[in-house]
């Protein structure tokens, strides 16, 4: 097993699962993933930073022993607890009964619950706490909840390198670097929506304390290395600062084609008065690709056949997920067709009642849509494409 030598005495050692394709079980990941992990060398001391998903273990200390034999790690550093990173902190630490685990207070616990490390084993860092190991420098950046509680960034100062686990990750197990994969910030963006947007707040406050450092290399913990940090930096400004564009997602389903009409002419009129357009049917859809779409739409519009009283199962789920992930969205639009009842269109405004966006129009048609339920499509595009072009980007 080869390892990547990143920068002189800088190794990714880290694994990549090809075959994997479902994450969270919720999410497609078509081109796998990868669990970074690095071990850094000071010249006095050794850290290894993170670890990699249960499995993997063989492959991890077959990659580390090429370098230094795990025995001789002086410094497993946990920048998260959940098992895809931390998974192999058992295997490490079985091996090396003298390495001190190094997280924060939050992480410490999380250590003990699920990987039966004892508090002796550990030693805690705050925000600015740093670790000789040598001729090099640690930094611990405190940055909770991103996505878990006891999340922090680790800085390697001298060389300038970032390592922020779940931060700034891509679940593609293509490439070394982020300019060996054409699709970088594609993959990127999907993981941001899927992961990150719900915790907006946070992930400004922690890209400001990003923003004030000299950065030459991102290392995350999913994903390629950004030896061009400009690029993903820039991107997660716009994402977590939830700048929208002159942009719509809609999804819908469709039992007997009389929704899939309406939402058809939906998309045509909101596209013929320049507003970019993101449709899905959600029975072949993936809704890791409808969270990247959320990241910077202004409006969302929601089509749903009403069944036994409510909106279709896979429209309710939709929804669901988009109150969830809180994306900035400002307007939404429902548009439903029923047999003999609805119910649907009331669903739908009162589970996106939550969020902070204005329901500017519904269209609810008894069975197949007639002419005048069509001008009242068309009709209630043109309000929405008004409305999603008059308002500042945020
Ligand atoms: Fe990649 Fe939150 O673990």
């Amino acid at each position: 097993m080869a390892s990547c030598e990143l920068l002189p005495g800088l190794y990714h050692v880290g694994v990549r699962d090809w075959n994997r394709r479902q994450f969270d079980a919720l999410v497609s990941i078509p081109h796998g993933t990868s669990y970074n992990s690095y071990i850094i060398r000071g010249g006095g001391k050794t850290a290894l930073v993170d670890t990699v998903a249960p499995g993997f273990e063989g492959e991890f200390t077959e990659k580390i022993e090429r370098i230094i034999s795990p025995g001789d790690i002086d410094y497993l550093i946990m920048n998260h607890a959940e098992p895809d990173h931390a998974g192999a902190i058992p295997c490490i630490m079985e091996r090396n009964r003298k390495v001190r685990l190094i997280t924060t207070r939050k992480g410490a616990k999380m250590a003990e619950r699920f990987y039966g490390v004892s508090a002796e084993r550990v030693d805690v860092v705050e925000e600015g706490s740093t670790l000789k190991l040598g001729h090099r420098t640690l930094r611990f950046i405190d940055a909770p909840f991103l996505h878990w509680p006891e999340t922090m960034f680790t800085y390697l100062v001298e060389d300038g390198v970032l390592f922020p686990c779940d931060f700034f990750g891509a679940h593609t197990a293509f490439g070394i670097y982020d300019d060996d994969v054409e699709d970088t910030i594609y993959h990127a963006k999907k993981y941001f929506g899927e992961i990150m947007m719900p915790f907006r707040p946070m992930a400004q406050r922690a890209l400001q304390k990003v923003r004030e450092l000299r950065i030459n290399l991102i290392a995350p913990g999913h994903g390629p290395v950004y030896r061009n940090p400009s690029r993903i930096l820039d991107a997660y400004e716009r994402w977590c600062a939830g700048r929208t564009k002159n942009k719509a997602t809609v999804v819908y389903v469709s039992m007997w084609n009389s929704t899939e009409r309406m939402i058809r002419c939906f998309v045509d009129t909101l596209q013929a008065q320049g507003v970019e357009v993101s449709l899905y049917n959600l029975l072949f859809s993936d809704v890791a690709d409808v969270a990247s779409d959320l990241v910077d739409s202004r409006a969302m519009v929601v089509g749903t056949p009403v069944v036994l009283g409510g909106m279709h199962p896979l429209a309710f789920y939709a929804t669901y997920l988009v109150k969830a992930l809180r994306p900035p969205l400002r307007y939404a639009v429902i548009v439903s067709s029923y047999g003999w009842a609805g119910g649907a269109v009331k669903q739908a405004v009162e589970m996106l009642s939550t969020l902070k966006l204005e329901v500017v129009g519904t269209v609810e048609t008894n069975g197949p849509p007639a002419k005048e339920d069509m001008e009242k499509v068309r009709t209630t595009a043109e309000i929405l494409a008004e409305r999603i072009k008059e308002s500042p980007t945020a």
